[in-house]
């Protein structure tokens, strides 16, 4: 079956990058020109999802703005030289057709997730993350979907952490398939020293299906006292038949991490088509200033 649908939870607190955060969501933290959110979607609709469900906190009402058309704005740029600009912001309101609903609570992302329930329907759906930012020219909700219809297993999206780090993020038992292709038996998240399956850790894309939900229901705070989605994931990996973990191409940037988002800013500027010259002479003239 195609997979059409994604949710992208984007309610979470974002303490790590406060006070940028207290009033504007982290999914919104621009990275040159477009915020996180945008390249999200961008991916989503490169790999073929037509329907996005976005869900909300408080403070986030935004982002639904963001999505939407803005007359006032079009107006304004309904003037000649302006036309590129203007069809760009069109271009935004008419990706896909995006949904919205509020998480009332932030009990954590397997808890976001079950607000999604009635939106996924029957159908097999990705989870991005919206925080994290995958950059690539193979968009891995695609690189997900591929790894579905080939091995008809819901998948997780993957990269090697450094062994330090993951402690930071969650931890799978792996057992090679093929190529960048692992089966998965078993996840941990946020494993304390010693409860490490391997250093193949989740990074901001899943692929799942509606079984998720019933077990999400059953799931009970985990990690840091929040519903995980990884436990209710682990439940599919060790009862439900297992996972396929595809390791991905792609530079993942979380925009829930100060040191990330810089990098982030700096990468991608040196790569845009506007400013990314100029960039790189000034940068070259920070250099021999460090
Ligand atoms: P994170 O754990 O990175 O987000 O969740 P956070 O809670 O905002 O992080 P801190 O406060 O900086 O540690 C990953 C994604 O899941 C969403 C977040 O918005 C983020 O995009 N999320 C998390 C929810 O939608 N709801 C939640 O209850 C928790």
């Amino acid at each position: 079956m195609s997979v059409k649908k994604a949710i992208i939870p984007a309610a979470g607190l974002g303490t790590r990058v406060l006070p940028a955060t207290k009033a504007m969501p982290k999914e919104m933290l621009p990275i040159v020109d477009k915020p996180a959110i945008q390249y999200l979607v961008e991916e989503a609709v490169k790999s073929g999802i037509t329907d996005i469900l976005i869900i909300l906190g408080r403070n986030k009402g935004i982002i639904e703005d963001h999505f939407d058309r803005n007359p006032e704005l079009e107006t304004a740029l309904s003037k000649p030289g302006k036309e590129k600009m203007l069809e760009e912001c069109l271009g935004i309101a008419n990706l896909a057709n995006i949904f919205f609903v509020r998480q009332k609570q932030t009990l954590g992302l397997g808890h976001a997730v079950l607000t999604g329930k009635a939106f996924v329907g029957d159908d097999p759906f990705v989870v991005i993350y919206g925080d994290d930012v995958i950059v690539g020219d193979d968009p891995v909700c695609a690189q997900l979907i591929r790894a579905y219809e080939k091995y008809h297993r819901p998948a997780v999206g993957v990269n090697q952490v450094p062994w330090e780090d993951v402690s930071r993020y969650c931890s799978l038992k792996t057992t090679p398939i093929e190529d960048n292709c692992f089966f998965v038996d078993d996840m941990i998240e946020k494993p304390k020293k010693g409860q490490e399956f391997s250093n193949y850790s989740i990074l901001g894309r899943v692929l799942l299906e509606p079984e998720i939900f019933e077990i999400l229901e059953h799931t009970a705070p985990g990690a840091n006292n929040e519903i995980q989605l990884t436990d209710a994931m682990a439940v599919v990996a060790r009862e439900r038949g297992g996972m396929t973990a595809v390791e991905f191409t792609g530079k993942h940037y979380d925009m829930g991490n100060k040191l990330c988002v810089m990098q982030a800013q700096v990468e991608m500027s040196l790569k845009h088509p506007e400013i990314g010259p100029a960039f790189r002479e000034y940068l070259k003239e920070i250099a021999k200033t460090l």
